[in-house]
């Protein structure tokens, strides 16, 4: 951080750092932490702030605002349904309004009204800035249609040309609410006007009821305004605007004094957020600052946008896995967790290892998938008691090629696409003695070697159908029997130490060369 003024060059050359620092960072914390550092020298600020639009609550929020260490700064935009229409930039058509999570029924507590359907849209001036919002309430027929939306909006369009010409006395506007609630055919309308002076968004008039203009408003504070406006504010003295929150300055000591705050907007044009800066150290915020931040904000709402759908398809993938995984386990519930189970244990090996975080996670997957294929072996063979005859085997041998067969036709990312090849893999043996390919040493993934112990490992150490589970010292000896044919030495290796257990004695490592076939017919069943 320096005091000192920045130069264009300076400036132009921290911008293009800026820009490749977020344009990597796919983790949301993380973008947070250096947007905010990078906004606050290069402005010369005291401290910055980012926050993002939360559509589930209709919050601003600042979890990672610095300079105040461990909470979060939430900026709540009640604005109801017409101020989500506004946020959006888009007609908002909801049928039942009780049942919308952004609904605010404080109009119809204050009326003593039911609102059930409701049509809302934003009023934007030519320069697309948010002028207010149209709201038209319970439709004759019990909903609005497409048609009445498109009724709508030239009715907007002229509202918000009053507005923005200074001409929207009440007689115009009730005039002009009345021809647009008779050609839809509903109760009421409504028109919301953002005062930008006060912050705060007022009805100024309500056609089909008896209130006329309402005191209702929101006030949104300066971070609010600048989301809802989708405008850009500079401020010199934040206590002397009657649009500041002054609540977390008193609340934490501090005092806000000059402040820019910049939206942050996706593609279509919404607000996903809000950057502000805090607090100049040499004199107050510029138009330049101005400019940089804007500049700014809008490589960061595309490192946010981008980093928010990263973080949802994580989801999508993982809650898939996760159903699968469950898909498999509903067909056993003896083997349940066992997948689960033997992923845990493959990527505690995988640490020990030496794995990153993106050979360990594509490990997960494939110890997740790896018995997929059981999906399809007869239940018959799945649970029965005691020992499998030569073809029930042979049927539940089936299951690799079967996991194969079913993930490879799964498209994966870049970075899963072994998921399928490592998962059918994990019953292959060293010695090309292994199923469904009989693959050697050198053919077999390092990954699926293991598997293959994590996956022995698991079996011997839980209950089976067959047998009762075995300690973790004798479930390692038949292991360590099969190191060398059947399993990977260093995998084993790794697997004692991701145990805490101590590594085997050299010579009795050499003594496992022997064939493991003791642990033939029934171990092989994992
Ligand atoms: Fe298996």
């Amino acid at each position: 951080m320096s005091d000192a003024p920045v130069s264009d060059d300076e400036r132009f050359r921290r911008c293009l750092e800026i820009q490749r620092r977020v344009s990597s960072e796919r983790n949301l914390g993380r973008l947070a932490k250096v947007v905010m550092s990078e906004i606050t020298a290069l402005l010369g600020a005291d401290r910055s702030t980012l926050f993002l639009f939360d559509w589930d609550t209709m919050e601003l929020r600042a979890d990672f605002a610095e300079g105040v260490e461990g909470r979060a700064l939430v900026v709540p935009i009640r604005m109801g349904i017409v101020g989500t229409a506004i946020l959006r930039r888009e007609i908002i058509n909801v049928s039942n309004a009780y049942a919308s999570p952004y609904f605010n029924a404080e109009f119809d507590s204050m009326l003593g009204y039911r609102t059930e359907s409701l049509l809302a849209a934003p009023l934007f001036g030519s320069d697309g800035r948010v002028l207010g919002g149209l709201e038209l309430i319970n439709h004759d027929a019990g909903h609005f249609s497409a048609d009445d939306e498109a009724v709508m909006q030239p009715h907007a369009a002229r509202l918000a040309r009053l507005i923005a010409e200074g001409a929207a006395d009440v007689a115009a506007v009730a005039a002009g609410i009345a021809a647009v609630r008779t050609q839809v055919g509903c109760d009421r309308g409504t028109l919301f006007v953002l005062e930008e002076g006060s912050g705060r968004l007022m009805a100024i008039h309500a056609d089909g009821s008896d209130a006329g203009a309402m005191s209702l408003s929101v006030k949104l504070g300066i971070a609010g305004l600048t989301a809802v406006a989708g405008r850009s504010m500079r401020i010199a003295e934040a206590w002397d605007d009657p649009r500041f929150d002054r609540s977390v300055d008193e609340a934490t000591g501090y005092r806000t004094r000059s402040m820019l705050c910049v939206p942050l907007k996706n593609a279509a044009g919404e607000s996903v957020g809000v950057v502000q800066a805090i607090n100049k150290h040499i004199g107050l915020f510029s138009e330049d600052d101005l400019a940089t931040l804007e500049a700014v904000a809008g490589i960061v709402a595309i490192a946010i946008e981008n980093a928010v759908m990263f973080a949802d398809q994580e989801r999508q993938f993982d809650s898939m896995l996760n159903v699968m995984a469950a898909s498999i386990d509903a067909k056993d519930g003896l083997t349940a967790g066992h997948s689960n189970n033997v992923s845990l244990h493959a990527v505690a090996i995988g640490r020990e290892l030496g794995f990153n975080r993106e050979e360990l996670n594509l490990l997960r997957v494939a110890a997740v998938l790896h018995d997929y294929g059981k999906i399809g072996i007869d239940d018959s063979v799945l649970k029965k008691q005691g020992r499998l005859d030569a073809a029930e085997y042979a049927h539940m041998k089936m299951h690799a090629q079967l996991s194969e067969d079913i993930l490879t036709r799964i498209h994966f990312s870049r970075k899963y696409r072994n998921v399928a090849v490592i998962a059918a893999s994990h019953h292959e043996c060293l010695d090309g003695s292994g199923y469904p390919h009989g693959l050697t040493e050198r053919e077999i993934p390092f990954m699926a070697k293991i598997l293959t112990v994590a996956d022995v490992f698991e079996a011997l150490t839980a209950d089976r159908h067959y047998r009762k589970r075995m300690s973790r010292e004798e479930a390692l000896e038949i292991i360590d029997a099969g190191a060398g044919t059947r399993f990977d030495r260093h995998v084993i290796a790794a697997l004692r130490r991701s145990l805490g257990l101590p590594a085997k004695a050299a010579a009795k490592l050499d003594a496992g060369q022997g064939h493991a076939s003791g642990a033939g017919g029934t171990a092989s069943r994992h």
